[in-house]
């Protein structure tokens, strides 16, 4: 078995200026926003997994199941010689595809790429030690940054998979950037899968993000925390609301937190005091949802080609594999 490599362009350091950015802007914006980025520290990441098993939030296991149907067809089109995963935290439907892929006896590689470190060293022990004929390079860093800091090797056809409808967090432009490096990033002929929720009926798609358990309603307030932990801010953590609205405009699903009474915050790693009138609303995360036209369009605008897709019988989730041109 050959040591897993572990490349890090993203140190403590990065990801403290990041998050100190971040919260500057979007506490002195108006509307008030946090990005959804933050939520994954040890407890956000650990509250996502139960969110994935909640009865009400169809996407994981919907994503899981169509990919268990459809990978051996993954595999026959793609002898890629890696696979690159972007936000490894998806263990499961990592091993459906690194099964099909070894199947196909063409497979070298794995290079998962995660903001965490503690994350990815994991996920890259896990692999190693289940696939022992796999080189696992991992790389510490955010896929909307380090795209073209991904090894590459000329000889080497890739697969890139960007699962879990993680490129639902993203709004329009944001995706565009994002498509257009990964474009620059691969050569002709290599391949992307992305896994991307779709626009279902509101009545299935809002209580996904407002589960009857407040697994979601924790998840979405553990941001705070996160900025009480990071930054030595005093957020009143329990005086907020968790809400998750259809947004019918932008066909997204927007989380927020509302305050329950006015508040004064103070975040002193940033210099900052953020007001909160009573009810006010901060958005903290949007998930959209997508129609087919739309996100092949925006695929197609980037450069990626020849896509197949694939939906669950209730069209609630697609995969698409396409080509960099
Ligand atoms: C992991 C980003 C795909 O947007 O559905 C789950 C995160 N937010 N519940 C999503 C999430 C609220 C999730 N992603």
């Amino acid at each position: 078995m050959t040591a897993p490599v572990l490349e890090v362009h993203l140190s403590e350091t990065d990801a403290a200026h990041a998050l100190r950015h971040d919260v500057r802007l979007g506490l002195s914006a108006d509307p008030k926003w946090l990005s959804p980025r933050w939520f994954y520290d040890a407890r956000g990441s650990e509250l996502f997994e139960q969110i994935t098993m909640l009865p009400e939030y169809y996407p994981t296991r919907t994503e899981r199941e169509l990919l268990r149907q459809v990978v051996a067809q993954i595999a026959a089109r793609a002898a890629v010689d890696a696979l690159v995963e972007l936000g490894s935290g998806s263990s499961e439907k990592t091993r459906l595809l690194l099964d099909a892929l070894t199947a196909t006896g063409s497979l070298r590689r794995f290079v998962p790429l995660d903001v965490s470190e503690s994350a990815l060293r994991a996920a890259m022990a896990a692999v190693a030690r289940e696939y022992p004929g796999l080189v696992v390079h991992g790389v510490v860093g955010d896929f909307t940054e380090h795209l073209e800091l991904l090894p590459a090797v000329r000889s080497e056809r890739r697969l890139v998979a960007f699962l879990g409808g993680t490129i639902g967090n993203l709004v329009p432009n944001e995706r565009a950037a994002f498509f257009a490096t990964l474009h620059a990033a691969l050569h002709p002929g290599e391949l992307l899968l992305v896994g991307a929720g779709l626009v279902t009926d509101p009545a299935i798609m809002v209580p996904a993000y407002d589960d009857a358990a407040g697994i979601t309603a924790e998840f979405n307030r553990n941001v705070l925390h996160v900025l009480n932990r990071e930054l030595g801010a005093d957020f009143d953590v329990s005086a907020f609301d968790h809400l998750a609205l259809w947004d019918v405009t932008h066909e997204w699903i927007e989380m927020r937190l509302q305050a329950r009474r006015a508040m004064t915050v103070q975040v002193p790693a940033i210099g900052m005091r953020a007001q909160f009138a009573e009810g006010e609303q901060m958005r903290t995360e949007v998930s959209t949802k997508f129609r087919r036209a739309g996100l092949g369009a925006e695929l197609q605008t980037a450069g990626f080609t020849d896509q197949l897709w694939w939906t669950d019988p209730d069209d609630r989730f697609a995969l698409v594999l396409a080509a960099a041109s």
